[in-house]
C-alpha cells in the first residue's frame, strides 16, 4: 500500500453475468460495502453497465466498463464508445486487458488511444499490463511491463487519476500467483515509471486467502479481481483486506 493513496479493488466480471444474476450481484457488493475503506468498483459485461450503475446509485460501489473505442463515434459495428460508458453510469474502464490483447491483438498503441479517449469522456482508465509465462522464464516480466507502460500511458494519464493494474498474464485464472518478492520487485519499477500519485493494482488470481498478504505489500494499492469478484462474499473480504 502506498501510504496517502485509497486502496481501489475492482471486480472484472469478464463475459460473466444475466440480468438476474448481475444485478443481484451488485446489490449484495453494494449492501457489504458500507463503511469499507477502499473504493470499490465492478466492471460488469457493456449490456449491464445501465443496469448495475443505476442499482449502485447512492452506494459506495462504482460501475465500470471493460473496454471502449478510442473514437468517439463511427462505423465501428459492435464497438462502444467511451461516452456510451459514461452515459451509461460508468466512472471507470479497464483498457489493455490480457483477454483483449490476446484476443483482439490489441497493441500498446490502440490502448493509449483509448485511455486518451477514455479521459476526454470523463472516465478513469485502469491499464492492464503483464508478462506471459515465456517472459517471464526469459527474465524480462520487468522490461516487457515496463515498455507497456511506456507505450500504453498517454501524457495527462497520472494527472486524470488513471490507474494501472499489473497482471502477470499467466497468474489470471490459473491460481498461480508470482511470489510476494517477484510482485513487489514489479510494483516497484513501475512506480520508478508512473509515479507517487498514481495507484497501482495486483491481478491474478487474487482471492480472500491471499489477498491481505498482497495488498500489504509496498506500492501495491488494490487489487483487480477476476473470478473472485464473481463471488459477493469473497470480492467484500477481498476490499476489505485493502485495509
Ligand atoms: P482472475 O482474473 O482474478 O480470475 O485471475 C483477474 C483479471 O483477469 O483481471
Amino acid at each position: 500500500m502506498t501510504p496517502g493513496l485509497r486502496p481501489l479493488v475492482a471486480g472484472n466480471w469478464k463475459m460473466h453475468g444475466l440480468a438476474a444474476d448481475g444485478l443481484a450481484l451488485a446489490r449484495a457488493v453494494a449492501a457489504g460495502g458500507e463503511g469499507i475503506h477502499a473504493e470499490i468498483l465492478v466492471c460488469p459485461p457493456a449490456t449491464l453497465v445501465a443496469a448495475v450503475a443505476a442499482a449502485l446509485a447512492g452506494s459506495p460501489v462504482a460501475t465500470g466498463g471493460q473496454d471502449c473505442h478510442a473514437n468517439p463515434k463511427g462505423a465501428h459495428t459492435g464497438d462502444i464508445a467511451a461516452a456510451m460508458l459514461a452515459d451509461a453510469g460508468a466512472t471507470y474502464v479497464i483498457l489493455g486487458h490480457s483477454e483483449r490483447r490476446a484476443d483482439h491483438a490489441e497493441t500498446d498503441a490502440q490502448v493509449k488511444a483509448k485511455a486518451i479517449a477514455a479521459i476526454a469522456a470523463g472516465l478513469t482508465p485502469i491499464v492492464c499490463v503483464g508478462e506471459t509465462l515465456a517472459q517471464r522464464e526469459a527474465g524480462q516480466a520487468e522490461s516487457v511491463v515496463r515498455n507497456q507502460v511506456t507505450g500504453s500511458l498517454p501524457e495527462g494519464f497520472a494527472a486524470a487519476g488513471g490507474v494501472v493494474a499489473y497482471e502477470p498474464v499467466w497468474a489470471i485464472g490459473t491460481g498461480k500467483t508470482p511470489t510476494e518478492a517477484d510482485i513487489a520487485a514489479i510494483h516497484a519499477a513501475l512506480r520508478q515509471a508512473v509515479g507517487a500519485t498514481t495507484r497501482l493494482l495486483y491481478g491474478g488470481s487474487v482471492k480472500p486467502g491471499n489477498a491481505a498478504a498482497i495488498l500489504a505489500l509496498p506500492d501495491v494499492d488494490g487489487a483487480l479481481v477476476g473470478g473472485a469478484s464473481l463471488v459477493a462474499e469473497d470480492f467484500l473480504a477481498i476490499a476489505r483486506a485493502a485495509g
